[in-house]
């Protein structure tokens, strides 16, 4: 247990071995819009411009997973989600914190993302962070509803907002990070 009197657990990059439970997590929590196994497989293979991560509990188990996108000057969240019986913990709040220290370790100028206009909790927590809505796609997703697209400007990030107090304290282990090749024009 750690200090919060969660069960200790911690956040690593996600590898192959990982993917076939996020695949089933994911049909459960996107139920309309799931990421086929071969999305994340394929995600996975391109470390140069993705990062991803899982958090799992003290007994290895994937609570939560979420991935970055960044093609300079702009990042995405790919996806982001914790099972139901771990939200509210903090846990996104420190997966959307990495997601977002990784983004300005690349170079990132902004990091994007795409939200269900039906989903407020996930709205709250980007808003919270300081991404402002620039624009909506109606009807993006396959039932019908808008996506919200929101931004967030890196050089007005000043790391994590006011603790929560629900704010678990996963360890995070550092991602291998691929050597950037040197620009020689
Ligand atoms: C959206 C999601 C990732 C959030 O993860 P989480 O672990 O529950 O998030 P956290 O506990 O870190 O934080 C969420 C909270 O931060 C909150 N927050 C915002 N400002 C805050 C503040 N000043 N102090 C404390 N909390 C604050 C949000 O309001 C939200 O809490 P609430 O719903 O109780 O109001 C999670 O709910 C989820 O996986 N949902 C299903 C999948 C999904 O919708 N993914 C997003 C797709 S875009």
């Amino acid at each position: 247990m750690n200090d919060t009197g969660l069960p200790a657990g911690r956040i690593r990059p996600m590898t192959a071995a990982d993917v076939a439970v996020v695949e089933e997590l994911e049909r459960q929590l996107f139920p309309l819009d799931a990421w086929p196994l071969q999305m994340f497989e394929d995600e996975l293979a391109q470390p140069e411009t993705r990062s991803y991560y899982v958090a799992v509990d003290a007994l290895d188990r994937v609570i939560a997973y979420a991935g970055l996108m960044c093609i300079e000057p702009i990042a995405d969240v790919q996806t982001i989600a914790v099972v139901p019986e771990r939200e509210g913990q903090g846990i996104g709040t420190q997966l959307l914190t990495l997601l977002i220290e990784e983004a300005a370790r690349r170079n990132a100028r902004d990091v994007l993302l795409e939200v269900r206009a039906d989903n407020p909790r996930a709205q709250r927590l980007y808003r919270w962070f300081g991404f402002e809505q620039i624009h909506i796609r109606p009807r993006y997703y396959r039932d019908g509803v808008d996506a919200l697209i929101m931004r967030l400007e890196l050089d007005r990030w000043n790391g994590v907002p006011g603790s929560s107090g629900t704010t678990p304290t996963l360890q995070t282990e550092p991602t291998a990070h691929t050597e950037e090749p040197e620009d020689v024009r």
